[in-house]
């Protein structure tokens, strides 16, 4: 039997300025979005906006439902409209965060774990990372290169592989 081991890298900031220009704006573009979200339920309004290789931003938000399932988080409404409309263009960057009343949001909001594989299909789709960004309303900012970081041994289209 052998032990093994994962590391996982990432970088925390407390100021934007910190990020590549380009990410610090796809944080803002994040924040504009977290306020359009659509979440009457938990009042938690998440803002996700993505990069493409053309430089185009597409961003997306939480769409909640009385039937709470049956709603979505930000960074997937994001990625679903993306590849939608642009099939074959690389993402290079996700940026999330976060809109409350209180603004007692302190801590990076990372992305939950649904959301984890679906960058994780996208990423394998492209066959390039995906660098993520993601802050609370205040507070440190963490970037990670790629999903891998955040989801070690994802399932994918490799395990499908079974006959
Ligand atoms: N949510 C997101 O939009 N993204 C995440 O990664 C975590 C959770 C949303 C789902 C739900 O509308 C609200 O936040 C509370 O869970």
């Amino acid at each position: 039997m052998i032990k093994k081991e994962i590391t996982i890298r990432y970088t925390e900031t407390d100021q934007a300025a910190d990020l590549e220009p380009n990410d610090s704006l796809l944080l803002e573009r994040a924040k504009d979005a977290a306020e359009q979200a659509y979440a009457p339920y938990s009042g938690f309004r998440v803002g996700a906006a993505l990069r493409l290789e053309n430089g185009n931003i597409i961003t997306g938000n939480n769409q909640e439902n009385a039937a709470y399932p049956s709603g979505l988080c930000a960074e997937r409404v994001a990625i679903f409209a993306a590849s939608s409309a642009n099939p074959g263009k690389v993402i290079e960057s996700i940026a999330i965060t976060i809109s409350t009343d209180g603004h007692h949001v302190t801590s990076p909001v990372p992305p939950c774990g649904a959301c984890r594989q679906v960058i994780a299909e996208y990423e394998n789709k492209q066959q390039k990372r995906i660098r993520i960004i993601f802050a609370g309303e205040t507070g440190k900012i963490i970037q990670v290169d790629g999903i891998e970081s955040l989801l070690p041994m994802a399932f994918n289209s490799k395990n499908l592989q079974h006959r």
